[in-house]
Parts: C-alpha cells; sequence; structure tokens
C-alpha cells in the first residue's frame, strides 16, 4: 500500500445546497439517516419491503460466519419477477421500460408487457438448453436489449450469469468462463462501434474452443456479418427464442440463492469471481437507485451510460432501475459517432432527466468544447450522477454549469464491485455538494477513514476508506475462492473491510476519494491490475521482464505506463524497437483487450528494485508523471533511476 496520494491534497471550498424546490419534491428526506442510525437492520428490512418476496424472510442479517454474510434470511423472491412482471401486474404494462437506440440510428422501444414477454420467451430458451437454477451462463454481448433479456432471463430460472464485456479478448473471456464452468454462452455476431462492424463471435470461437463446459453458444443477429458456425453446438437466438412460448411462470429463490458472478481485477494477474445473491443485492440497488437518483417512475427518464459488462451496467442499468419501474434510455454505441453531439442529441430527443456517467466522459466532453452540449436542448435535464472514479472539481464545475445549466444536484456516487451498490453519495434532495466529494455515506452504510493502526482519522485528515458493518449488496466472496476473500478485504485492518481506496475527511467530515492505494489502476473508471498487464507484456516473446504504473492521465484518469526489458536477441536499433513497441501494445490488447493497450512502453535496460529484489514502482509512477524522483536510496542499484529517466527523453509517448 501506498499513502503518496495523501500528500497531494487539494479540494474546492464551494457548496451548493439543493434548491429549495428540488428538496421539497425529493424522495429521500434528512429523516432517514437518523432512522438508519436508530436500527440499522430495521431500516433494511424496511428497504426490503420495497420488492415483491413469494415467502417472508424472518430475519434480517445473519453476520455468524462473518466475513461470510447472509442477508434476509428465509426469504424467497424472483428477480426478474421483481424488474418485470409486478410492474405489469399493477397496470404499467403500456409504460415503456426501455427506450433502445443503437448506433446507427435504429431504435426500439420496449415496454414492460413486451420485455415480459422476451424475458419469458428467452427463459423458456435456457430452460430448453437444458439450462437449471444453479449453472452459470456467460454473456458477451454489446449494449443491446438482448444483452439486458438474457440477464432478465438468467435471474429467472436462477441460473447465475457472467457477463463479461464486450470489449475483452477470447483469452479473458475463455479464462473467465472456465472459472466459472459456464454451460452457455451468450453472444451477438458482431456489434456497431464508432462507425464500424466489430465482430463479437470470433473471439466466442476462440475462447470456447478450449472451454470443455460449454454446451451451446446462442447468438444474436445483430449487425448480419458473416459467422463461422458449429452445428449442433451454436445456435441463433431467434431461432431459438423466438418460437417460445411468451409464458413463464417465475420460481421463486431463496434470498442468498446466487445472482450473477462479475469478474473485476485484483492485484493479482488473475481476475476475481465477486459473488453477488439475490434478496439483499436487489434491496440495496432498488434502494440506492431510489434515494440516489430521486427515480420517478411516472414522469423521469433515466440514461445510465455504463455498459452492461461493468458492475454499474448491472446496478444502474438492469436491476436497481427496472426493480423501481423505469423508463430508461439505453445506447449501444460511441459517444463521437456520428459527431460529437451524439450524447446530447439523445437527452434532448428522449427529454432525459436523470444522467449517470463517469468523470472520464465529462473530461472528454469538457475536451470536446462547450458549443457541443449547448447546441442542445439540456433542460430536461433535473439530475446528474458521476461514477468509477474521483471526479476533480473543474470537471464536477463543468458538468454543473453546462450540462446541468446550474439547476442539476450532482451525485458523486462511490462504491465497486464488491459493495454491488452505492454506498458513499450526497441525498440530492438533503446534502449540499462540495465539488469533487461523495460527501457522506448513505442511510445504512458504515464507512471510516482510518490510518495505517485502524486508528479513525481527525477531521482534516487522509488515510485508507473502511466499511465498518455489512450491507445488503456485499459481495458474498470470490467465486471458488473464499480463502482470497478474506485475505483480500477483511484482512489489512481485523475483521472490517478495507476498499483499497484511499480518502480524506475535509473538516465537516465530507469524504474524500482519492484513489486505490493498491497495485490497481484505474483507466476511465476501469479496474485493470498492474500485475495482469504485467504478466500479458512477459507472455510476449521478446519481453524479459515488465513492470507496469497507472500514471496521473488529464482524460482517463490514470494511463498505463510499462516499462519493459527486452530480451538480448530482440531488436533494439531504434526503428526496431518503436515497432518493438507496437507489437506489445497489440500483443496486450490481444491478450486482454483494448482497455488494457498501455498508454506508453518504455524500453529500459533495468528496472528499479529493492535489495530484496521488489520493484518500486513509486519511482517508475514519478518517472511516468515526469517528476523528480523522490528517495531512491532503498534501491539496489541508485544509478538505474537516472538511466531509466533517460530514456523516457528518448522513448515519446505512442498515442
Ligand atoms: C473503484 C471500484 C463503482 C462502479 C464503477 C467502478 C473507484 C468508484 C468512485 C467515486 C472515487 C471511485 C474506487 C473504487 N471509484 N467510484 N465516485 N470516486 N473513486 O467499479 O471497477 O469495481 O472499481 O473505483 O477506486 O475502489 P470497480
Amino acid at each position: 500500500m501506498s499513502t503518496d496520494a495523501f500528500s497531494t491534497l487539494s479540494h474546492e471550498d464551494r457548496e451548493f445546497a439543493p434548491s429549495a424546490e428540488f428538496a421539497a419534491q425529493a424522495n429521500v428526506t434528512a429523516g432517514a439517516y437518523d432512522a438508519a442510525a436508530q436500527d440499522r437492520l430495521a431500516f433494511w428490512a424496511e428497504q426490503a419491503a420495497r420488492l415483491s418476496w413469494q415467502t417472508p424472510f424472518t430475519e434480517v442479517l445473519d453476520w455468524s460466519d462473518a466475513p461470510f454474510a447472509k442477508w434476509f434470511i428465509g426469504g424467497k423472491l424472483n428477480v426478474a419477477y421483481n424488474c418485470v412482471d409486478r410492474h405489469v401486474e399493477s397496470g404499467f404494462g403500456d409504460q415503456v421500460a426501455i427506450r433502445f437506440e443503437g448506433e446507427l440510428g435504429d431504435r426500439r422501444d420496449i415496454t414492460y408487457a413486451q420485455l415480459q414477454d422476451e424475458v419469458s420467451q428467452a427463459a423458456n430458451a435456457l430452460t430448453e438448453l437444458g439450462i437449471v437454477a444453479g449453472d452459470r451462463v456467460a454473456i458477451y454481448l454489446p449494449l443491446i436489449p438482448e444483452a439486458v433479456v438474457a440477464m432478465l432471463a438468467c435471474a429467472r430460472v436462477g441460473a447465475p450469469h457472467s457477463v463479461v464485456f464486450a470489449g475483452f479478448a477470447a483469452a479473458a473471456l475463455e479464462s473467465r468462463i472456465n472459472d466459472a464452468e459456464a454451460k452457455l454462452v451468450i453472444t451477438a455476431d458482431g456489434q456497431h462501434r464508432r462507425g464500424a462492424i466489430l465482430p463479437l463471435k470470433p473471439a466466442v470461437d476462440g475462447a470456447v474452443v478450449n472451454t470443455p463446459t460449454v454446451a451451446n453458444v446462442l447468438v444474436v443477429k445483430r449487425t448480419g456479418i458473416d459467422v463461422e458456425w458449429v452445428e449442433g453446438r451454436d445456435l441463433w437466438w431467434h431461432d431459438v427464442v423466438d418460437r417460445q412460448s411468451t409464458t413463464h411462470a417465475p420460481e421463486a429463490f431463496d434470498s442468498e440463492h446466487p445472482l450473477f458472478i462479475l469478474y473485476t481485477s485484483g492485484t493479482t494477474g488473475t481476475p476475481k469471481g465477486i459473488l453477488h445473491t439475490t434478496g439483499g443485492y436487489l434491496t440495496q440497488v432498488a434502494y440506492t437507485h431510489h434515494a440516489v437518483f430521486d427515480l420517478k417512475p411516472d414522469t423521469d427518464v433515466y440514461w445510465c451510460t455504463a455498459d452492461i459488462g461493468w458492475i454499474t451496467g448491472h446496478s444502474y442499468v438492469v436491476y436497481g432501475p427496472l426493480a423501481n419501474r423505469v423508463t430508461q434510455v439505453i445506447y449501444e454505441g460511441t459517444p463521437d459517432t456520428p459527431t460529437q453531439d451524439r450524447w446530447w442529441d439523445i437527452v434532448e430527443r428522449h427529454r432525459v432527466t436523470i444522467l449517470y456517467t463517469a468523470p472520464t466522459a465529462i473530461r472528454t466532453f469538457m475536451k470536446w468544447g462547450d458549443h457541443l452540449p449547448q447546441g442542445k436542448d439540456l433542460s430536461s435535464l433535473r439530475l446528474l450522477g458521476s461514477v468509477g472514479e474521483p471526479i476533480n472539481p473543474e470537471a464536477w464545475m463543468w458538468y454543473r454549469e453546462v450540462i446541468g445549466g446550474n439547476r442539476c444536484p450532482i451525485v458523486d456516487t462511490w462504491w465497486q464491485t464488491e459493495t454491488g451498490a452505492i454506498m458513499i453519495a450526497p441525498l440530492p434532495g438533503v446534502t449540499a455538494c462540495k465539488p469533487g466529494s461523495a460527501m457522506r455515506a448513505l442511510p445504512g452504510i458504515s464507512a471510516d477513514v482510518v490510518d495505517d493502526h485502524a486508528v479513525p482519522v481527525n477531521h482534516g485528515t487522509g488515510g485508507y476508506l473502511i466499511l465498518t458493518e455489512p450491507w445488503p449488496a456485499m459481495l458474498r466472496g470470490i467465486w471458488r475462492d473464499p480463502q482470497r476473500y478474506v485475505d483480500g478485504y477483511w484482512k489489512h485492518f481485523e475483521d472490517v473491510y478495507f476498499a483499497g481506496d484511499g480518502a480524506k475527511l475535509d473538516d465537516d467530515g465530507a469524504i474524500w476519494l482519492l484513489g486505490r492505494v493498491d497495485d490497481v489502476m484505474n483507466v476511465s473508471g476501469h479496474r485493470i491490475s498492474t500485475t495482469e498487464v504485467e504478466s500479458a507484456l512477459v507472455s510476449h516473446p521478446k519481453v524479459a521482464e515488465a513492470a507496469v504504473v497507472g500514471a496521473t492521465d488529464a482524460t482517463t484518469g490514470q494511463g498505463i505506463v510499462a516499462f519493459v526489458i527486452l530480451r538480448m536477441d530482440a531488436v533494439d536499433d531504434h526503428e526496431g524497437r518503436s515497432s518493438v513497441v507496437r507489437e506489445l501494445r497489440d500483443h496486450v490488447a490481444h491478450e486482454i483487450g483494448p482497455i488494457a493497450k498501455p498508454r506508453q512502453i518504455l524500453v529500459v535496460a533495468e528496472l528499479p528494485k529493492t535489495r530484496s529484489g521488489k520493484i518500486m514502482r513509486r519511482l517508475l509512477r514519478d518517472v511516468a508523471e515526469q517528476r523528480d524522483v523522490g528517495d531512491a536510496t532503498t534501491l539496489a542499484d541508485p544509478a538505474v533511476m537516472s538511466l531509466i529517466a533517460a530514456g523516457l527523453a528518448a522513448n515519446p509517448s505512442e498515442d
């Protein structure tokens, strides 16, 4: 762990209180904090009543086997029923659930009644393919309605899904399928991105030759491009799903029945399968979506720009919003297709009222220019959200002024794949927000900032963010690796959850997130481990050794910078070197996916190591961020750093 970040604290002192008008209509008032503080478990039991339980629970929390939690014991419910059918039963079948917009401009409105039909058909198809409760299904799809339908169909039959972001490469998909032992993969022929068609099926074909558990591949025809076909294994979605009955009786599952596995990067080379279950997860995503986004199901048009391949897409595109009977936009493509005002065009045309996105996107739009959002009518917006990484005050202010017209509260929401749902965020009708701060733990959530000895820090001081009480949507473990769960989260500070983030309390006790303090990078709000990229690099025959660091990047938050030592027999004249660098970047993209491509690869002769042989990443970060190299006295060979710094000048950025 490193506390480097604590020395560079800065913050904005301005505060923006909710308008009287917003406060008066807000879903949640300040009383929620008191209610939860008085009786946390009773508070969560009350929130669980937002859902339809087929069998009521008899106990709220069983923490006797800590850190393995059980919430809402004895309760039974069906997640898909809660997200779809019950809204139809209460007379909202004609309400549009999803307003889909493809990158090409194709649109599809799907009402709750239609969604119920489609999810039922897909659930019947899963059953026909032999999927039963407990079987794992891998989903490798673009952001199209079938992705939402596939997830809900899995939930409906009790088959935990493992959604793999469609930007991951075949090798990454393969290891995730194998770890989860998935029986079925649901994919598409391809996707529309940045004006082009990106094939998806080839990655699946490449992966499933090495995944013995996969019996079938179900393929959505999205683009119409040619695909390879393995008879008997591959099936078209339209052939199998469309002919199914639109009736399907949802079975209620235990509150602790696994709902999904989602892989995320840790500090080692192997991604962790974060396991989430049913009742607690759905309770907290529904509550937080209601409280933090202030959703009014009858009037709001909600848009969360996340892909379903990440936890934000699970919790705030699929489960939370649909449980709350949202009307939401989903958009398949990139923000600059066909022009850089595509998002603002979507907001204008759909009259979007709530927008939830990431700081990296906001900073990109700042760069593209104010005239783009200003050229569209954004007056429908009433609330803005941010997630994925710390939002710098400048971006926060721009978001407020240029996108929110100075009238929308901004909720900066801190949480993780592991927490399942939002943990730290303002309540938009209650909290006066400071630009760049996630403010305070939500009602029912207990967070603190502590020093190295787990002692809470004073106001005005930095430290480590911990969560001090179990919460309903918490991960239930790491798939097939309970020890890694215990060691990774509950051992840094005895018996409390350590999130891996640094944080600071300001003079008023507001929480400012300072980024990761471990070897996990955050690139455009996506978590990538340094070790994973290092493993990909050293798997290339020309690489002898590699060290990877996340360096501050004005747009993406952090950028990946790699230092590599080439094998003696690899080319080393200057021209040869730049082609090796290109080759290595492509190799990482091929092994993990384009998101893991290093921004910069520096070919070096040595790496800075301690006498015990540990790579000193802090020094490499200094070099990558072009700072003076700090204290290097523990280096085995102090001359290494000047060599590397000299090499940096000769190795311009690759982008
Ligand atoms: C890590 C979790 C939560 C969904 C998206 C990312 C960072 C997340 C914030 C925020 C500062 C944030 C943390 C966290 N993070 N939200 N509002 N302010 N940092 O999920 O991939 O599981 O990554 O993202 O470092 O630990 P994830």
